[in-house]
């Protein structure tokens, strides 16, 4: 599920095509807005897409109607919200409780949470002195906002002249592209062994 630029989900594409994810295809990538980057992304990879966005599920509960019916249609076994900016209802969650995780640009359960997302997490780690900061992956649960069971992190350093755009870039690069990966394919495997 994306929203943005999706180089989350590159990340995701290059791991299926490159074997780091094993035994397990993208069938769909659901983005919350109709010009999402990631959507191009998609279509290139030759994988199915559909915008589930605002403005044409106004009502929540019809949203996540069709979040469901268009995550039922592609018979998901996980979902990947990655760099998914809209709030995904208790109902969704539910429906995949321990088979949705998340990716946090950072190590949580610091600088997550309402209001913490994009380069505003890097503005508050930047602002708090902190030498080192990271992304999370985490179980997404019905309970809040970046509150699952935290799955896999990887730190990174805050370097002296860091600018929420440089720490962005290396969070991202050194980071959250590597454990996107490497937590997919493990909870993949994870599942399919409780098949
Ligand atoms: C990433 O920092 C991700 O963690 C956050 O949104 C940013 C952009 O992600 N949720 P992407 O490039 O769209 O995957």
């Amino acid at each position: 599920m994306v929203s943005g630029g999706g180089t989350n989900l590159q990340a995701l594409l290059d791991g299926v095509a490159d074997g780091r994810i094993a035994d397990a295809r993208i069938g769909l990538v659901l983005s919350s807005r109709a010009g999402a980057y990631a959507l191009e992304r998609a279509r290139l990879a030759g994988v199915k897409t559909i915008v589930v966005s605002k403005e044409d599920y106004p009502d929540e509960e019809e949203k996540a109607d069709a979040i469901l019916a268009a995550l039922a249609d592609a018979k998901t076994g996980l979902v990947v919200t990655a760099g998914y900016m809209s709030l995904l209802s208790r109902r969704v969650c539910s429906a995949y409780k321990g088979r949705m995780i998340n990716i946090h640009p950072s190590l949580l359960p610091k600088y997550g949470g309402e209001g913490f997302y994009g380069s505003r997490v890097h503005r508050a780690v930047l602002a708090a002195g902190e030498k080192e900061t990271g992304a999370t992956v985490h179980y997404v649960d019905d309970v809040g906002i970046d509150s699952g069971e935290i799955i896999m992190q990887k730190r990174v350093p805050v370097m002296e002249n860091d600018t929420p755009e440089t720490l962005q870039k290396r969070v991202l690069e050194e980071a959250e592209h590597l454990i996107i990966v490497e937590a997919t394919n493990a909870i993949v495997k994870k599942l399919a062994e409780n098949l």
